[in-house]
């Protein structure tokens, strides 16, 4: 947050620097168009058609270490790319990617390859899942981990990250809910503008940086049920308050691209909608990039999927004409656009509209100038050891401590038993999309990472997160330590794409593995890995200490066990809830208000919105985390002025370490027009204290931040709000300001 206003306020000394970029920026620009169109006007249909369209490449590990164009399918792609059939690739192809653009180069009018991977959280390196990464609320580090993961990319031969995701989600069921920046609009926002200002760089074509791309368009966090690629029915304004915000904001940043999402949006796909990808997408927000389907999506709108499409031209029409550009993996625009064309359903200027803008992100790329890569220049160039420092820090700063009753950080010479499988995994730290980091010899263990500082720790696995439970091991592990450190949650390949759940609980065998281990009388830590919030009212009861992990990267081995050591302090806070149970999904703070919700004056607690068999609070709220030490506040207040509303409180560090805390403003608007969220964050700021040290933090607030959308307009409206300046989502002491009507 800080860094934003501070990048406002600096803007004045830096005027004359930015109109002078501007200007070099407006000159690059007219460049680019005028090349776009001298390109086009030379174009044939097919070679049109050929640039809408994005092949799959070849993508496994083998194939990437072998030689592209002896295999048959990698001979056959070679020949489509130089007859002009292929504007792009979905593929990791390492260094085969000069083969293949050798083979562009050759076709007739040598246009270069957009060559798209799933850069999401991971290259070479992986960092924490992008849930995990936005539990550090530190945009600092969002945007070198985006950077690092760009130049990364190149390595892989990879020119456009297929990435960020930047989804608001609200279901725990969801299994993508892993793949960005959890529950908040705001907090999305701001992750989405750094990964993309990072991956993008200033200039993306200075040969460390490559082209993002904002996915997945629109509210497929919304899929009804959390059910993967499943409809989304919701009001407009909700589409604008929730899930527009971090399109907005990744478009603000310059994002070169952006994905439609699987799902229909109030019965329309979001592929083929009009609506969605050019009024509100170019409309509204001013996106002047290029389009690209997700996986055979467009096929998706015919009677194999949506059914909205006649057949392979009539999707292809209305994707074109509803503003989708490109068209991945499915072959409707290749078989389907000289059709459309000649049956009216598809317009000549639409396909011309479409390659104009593909083109335009290749010379922004700088792919005309620079198609190749010289791979051995560009690994020499990285600093692999700087990004494992990097992925450390993240994975550090991702770790959320949600209980602790003293047992952490962990005493000095204490004996450590450390058990469950994926203690003792390398593999299982990664979670979903993370490809294949190469970095092995480094990627670490839980275990590795505790020993790591002398920590005598011993590792037996006594069971697996879904198999068998070794009770006999597990007692006999407990009896010879001071403290057991068990690893609890998800298996990597759990959560990410179509990983939906209708159970977030755990599982048996790990509820069995917290009865023993509740019995053995010793402490027991349980490590929480998992791409998703899970349902774990009995860890929050039983256990000594509760760490969230997520999914935490290359380094998590070491990260996690920098904060159970206390070598470093906890610094992450929860982006989401975590529910008591699957059926209160989707849960999530910023909830409206209903008529009756809980302390309401009008009725007893008896007749209150609520499940009559759990609480309405979550086992931990989101904003929430715990440090080593504790805070407290003081002198909370708000105040109106003119434009911004300031929040202050004074934070003390009351306990005896040296700690940080994230100050959280949340505000709501009583007698709105229309039903508002019971708070909704708007700002907040890290401060670091040491013991007995006291600092007055101020937020401010933009009055414009404080409004809604009421039948497709924003607005602020005058009156009275309720205010918040707290640890988390359901913290502090409630606090009134009122707006006075504009004059
Ligand atoms: C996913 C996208 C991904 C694409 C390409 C799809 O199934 O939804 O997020 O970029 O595949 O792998």
């Amino acid at each position: 947050m800080k860094n934003i206003t501070d990048t406002i306020h600096r803007g004045r000394k830096t005027f004359s620097f930015l109109l002078a970029a501007i200007v070099a920026l407006a000159a690059a620009g007219a460049d680019v168009e005028q090349r776009v169109e001298e390109l086009l006007a030379k174009m044939t249909l097919d070679e049109k058609i050929g640039q809408l369209c994005q092949m799959l490449g070849e993508t496994s590990a083998a194939a990437m270490a072998g030689d592209i164009s002896v295999s048959v399918r990698g001979k056959r792609l070679l020949a489509e790319i130089r007859a002009g059939k292929c504007g792009s690739l979905l593929a990791h192809p390492g260094k085969n990617y000069n083969k293949l653009q050798q083979a562009a180069l050759e076709s007739r009018l040598g246009i270069p390859l957009l060559v798209g991977g799933n850069i999401i959280h991971s290259a070479n390196t992986c960092w924490p899942i992008p849930l995990g990464l936005s539990c550090a609320w530190d945009e600092g580090l969002w945007r070198r981990v985006g950077e690092a993961m760009a130049v990364e990319a190149r390595t892989l031969g990879v020119n456009w990250a297929l990435g960020p995701a930047v989804d608001v989600a609200l279901d725990a069921r969801w299994g993508r809910i892993a793949e960005a920046a959890g529950s908040d609009p705001l907090l999305n926002s701001l992750m989405a503008a750094a990964l993309v200002r990072g991956i993008q760089g200033e200039n993306m074509a200075d040969g460390r940086h490559i082209a993002a791309c904002a996915k997945h368009y629109i509210a497929y966090g919304a899929a009804m049920g959390g059910r993967d690629y499943n409809a989304v029915e919701m009001s407009d304004d909700t589409l604008r308050d929730v899930y527009l915000p971090p399109f907005r904001a990744a478009v603000e940043a310059g994002v070169a691209t952006v994905m439609p999402a699987f799902n229909s949006y109030n019965g329309v796909p979001c592929s083929m909608s009009r609506y969605l990808l050019t009024d509100i997408l170019r409309g509204e927000l001013g996106f002047d990039g290029m389009t690209i389907s997700d996986y055979t999506a467009v096929e998706e709108c015919t009677d194999a999927g949506h059914g909205v499409a006649e057949h392979g031209a009539d999707a292809a029409a209305k994707a074109l004409e509803a503003g989708m550009d490109m068209e991945m993996v499915s072959r409707n625009f290749a078989d389907g656009v000289k059709d459309a064309l000649a049956s009216g359903m598809l317009k000549q200027e639409t396909v011309d509209e479409a390659v104009r803008r593909i083109l335009r992100v290749k010379f922004r790329l700088g792919l005309f100038e620079h198609p190749t890569i010289d791979f051995a220049a560009l690994n020499k160039s990285i600093d692999y050891a700087a990004h494992y420092d990097l992925a450390r820090e993240a994975a550090r700063k991702s770790v959320v401590l949600l209980k602790n009753n003293g047992v952490l950080p962990l005493k000095k010479g204490i004996k450590i038993a450390v058990v469950g499988d994926i203690a003792n995994s390398r593999r299982e730290m990664f979670g979903g999309w993370a490809g294949t980091p190469n970095t092995n010899s480094r990627n670490t263990k839980l275990i590795d990472g505790l020993k790591a500082d002398g920590v005598d720790a011993i590792y037996s696995r006594c069971y697996n997160l879904n198999g068998k439970v070794d009770e006999k091991a597990l007692k006999k592990a407990a009896s010879k330590a001071d403290v057991v450190i068990a690893a609890f949650g998800e298996y990597e390949h759990e959560n990410c794409e179509n990983n939906s759940k209708a159970r977030i609980e755990l599982n048996p065998a790990q509820r069995q593995v917290v009865d023993i281990l509740a019995t053995t009388g010793r402490p027991f830590v349980a490590v929480v890995f998992s791409g998703r919030p899970l349902a774990i009212p009995e860890l929050a009861q039983k256990a000594s200490a509760v760490v969230a992990a997520w999914n935490p990267g290359s380094a998590g081995g070491l990260g996690v066990a920098d904060v159970l050591t206390g070598r470093a302090e906890p610094w992450g806070r929860l982006t989401i809830d975590f529910p008591i149970t699957t059926g209160e999904c989707p849960k999530f703070y910023f909830r409206p208000t209903t008529g009756r919700p809980s302390g309401t004056r009008l009725h007893g607690p008896r007749w209150t919105s609520r499940y009559r068999d759990v609480p309405e609070t979550s086992v931990w709220p989101f904003g929430f985390g715990l440090a080593y030490t504790t805070f407290e506040y003081s002198g909370e207040s708000a105040r109106a002025g003119s434009g911004e509303v300031v929040f202050t409180a004074d934070v003390k560090n009351t306990g005896g370490r040296k700690g940080s805390e994230l100050v959280q403003v949340y505000v709501r608007d009583i007698m709105a027009g229309t039903v508002r969220p019971r708070r909704l964050l708007k700002g907040f700021e890290r401060v670091e204290l040491d013991p007995g040290e006291t600092k007055r933090v101020e937020i401010k607030i933009p009055v414009s931040a404080l409004g809604y959308t009421v039948n497709g307009k924003y607005r602020v409206e005058p009156g009275v709000f309720e205010a918040w300046i707290a640890p988390h989502s359901d913290a502090g002491r409630k606090l009134t300001f009122s707006l006075a009507p504009e004059k």
